[in-house]
């Protein structure tokens, strides 16, 4: 038997409900996920910038590259319809966006915002105004103001310059040495973007290294970056001239763990993942699991135009443990740690996760929601200040519960209902389009018989 996988609509809102058959059911075949969403941002906005065309093959055609796309098209660049996967852009070279017409609306994606205010900062003697929806507006954008103003940037916003809608009017750069006080690739890439213009070298050292995908893309465009792994810093030389390419954008190994996962904890599943982005600084999906003794393996490993690629194989492993995670992996699975509260349900003894403080100002508090949504499912989950403790081995029953409109909330809670006994009924379930716009349209042909 099928499960019951069911949307309900309202003008506003979806509900997603979700019934496992009383008879059990399995993950089987192979599936591919969609581009990746750092990925996509970058290769958008680097196209927008560089002169001549940028072909991009693989797009995430979610709602977050949307909002990138919208506020570049806005200042100019000609970017062609997201109705298929490949893009083509026409950039006007460095310093050439216009000023828009009107405001530039990241919507839900922090990716957008904070990059894209790295561009704008560096444009002179023109005026943007930048905004989101309740959830960005809510989230910290000091963590980039702090370095662009550093760099003679002027902005202006809400909170002493701390919450958008933000003003910025843009400025001639200098360059800078910027420690950043928390390991992000959207300060990292912030400020490597305005260094772009910025005349020398502007260097940011990390605490811990996070995702490199700007570094990778920024030296293929024909930026000069210099990368030293040991002190976690990385130096771009201004000016720079980036010249349009062709960019092929892996599949999200952030949308891949929900199946990863999935096909972990249900009973019987064998499972093919095509085309994974498996770039080292965004594995640390892959180390947690192995630590939880999941069985799985990468096939066919390659490099796809500059990034490593891989298909990942799946088995259910029923004997999954617990397991510690802390300190430098953090920033490498960061975006993973709902589904991985998820996976530690099913693993026997505790999973501790700490240092991950960060997750309060994601699109929601990913700490505080993933909590209170699994206890409401039966879960034994404990709220750190930084992390959670999950005592595994539970029974999950289905029920209401809320995604607090976060794509990757609503995608977890998803994998925990198809384990869950009863029926799930998930609010606001529309929210995984941020990231993932098939993402229910997987789930039931992954899950039939
Ligand atoms: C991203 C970086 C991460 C991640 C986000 C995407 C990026 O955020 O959580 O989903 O594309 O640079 P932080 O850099 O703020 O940790």
């Amino acid at each position: 038997m099928s499960p019951v996988i069911v949307t309900t609509k309202t003008a506003e809102n979806e509900t997603l409900i979700i019934q496992r058959p009383t008879s059990g059911l399995s993950l089987q075949g192979s599936i591919r996920i969609p581009g990746d969403k750092s990925i996509s941002h970058r290769a958008l906005m680097l196209g927008a910038i560089a002169s001549g065309e940028t072909t991009i093959e693989g797009l995430l055609l979610g709602e977050d590259p949307r909002s990138t796309a919208k506020c570049f098209s806005l200042m100019g660049a000609q970017i062609s319809e997201l109705n298929t996967e490949l893009v083509r852009i026409q950039g006007f070279g460095s310093n050439s966006l216009q000023e828009p017409v009107d405001i530039l609306d990241a919507g839900n994606s922090g990716t957008t915002m904070r990059l894209m205010m790295g561009i704008l900062a560096s444009h002179a003697d023109r005026f943007f105004t930048v905004t989101g929806d309740s959830s960005l507006r809510s989230r910290p954008m000091s963590r980039v103001v702090k370095p662009l103003l550093q760099m003679g940037a002027q902005i202006w916003g809400r909170q002493n310059n701390s919450l958008a809608p933000l003003a910025i009017l843009g400025q001639q750069l200098k360059p800078i040495h910027y420690h950043s006080p928390i390991a992000s690739a959207q300060v990292k890439s912030c400020i490597l973007l305005a260094g772009l213009m910025a005349q020398g070298e502007t260097t940011v050292t990390e605490p811990a290294l996070s995702r490199d995908h700007s570094e990778r893309m920024l030296q293929a465009f024909g930026a000069k970056i210099s990368v030293d792994p040991d002190t976690c810093s990385v130096t771009v030389t201004g000016p720079a001239k980036l010249h349009g390419q062709q960019v092929i954008v892996p599949g999200d190994i952030s949308s891949a763990a929900f199946w990863l996962v999935a096909a972990a904890i249900i009973p019987g599943s064998e499972l093919t993942v095509e085309n994974v982005g498996v770039n080292p600084t965004r594995t640390g999906i892959l180390e947690a699991l192995e630590m939880m003794g999941v069985d799985f393996q990468l096939q066919n490993q390659r490099i796809v135009a500059g990034e490593p690629v891989a298909d990942i194989f799946v088995r259910n492993s029923p004997q999954m443990k617990g397991c510690n995670l802390a300190g430098d992996i953090i920033p490498r699975l960061i975006d993973e740690i709902p589904i991985l509260a998820v996976a530690a349900v099913f693993a026997q003894g505790t999973t501790v996760i700490r240092d991950a403080a960060e997750l309060r100002v994601k699109e929601s508090d990913r700490l505080a929601v993933m909590a209170t949504q699994l206890n409401r499912m039966g879960a034994k989950v404990t709220e750190l200040p930084d992390g959670l403790e999950i005592t595994g081995g539970t029974v999950l029953t289905g029920t209401d519960v809320d995604s607090y409109t976060d794509h990757r909330i609503a995608m977890s809670l998803a994998i925990a209902a198809l384990s869950a006994t009863g029926i799930t009924s998930i609010h606001r379930a529309e929210a995984a389009s941020i990231s993932y716009p098939n993402f229910i349209a997987t789930l039931q042909e992954v899950c039939r018989d």
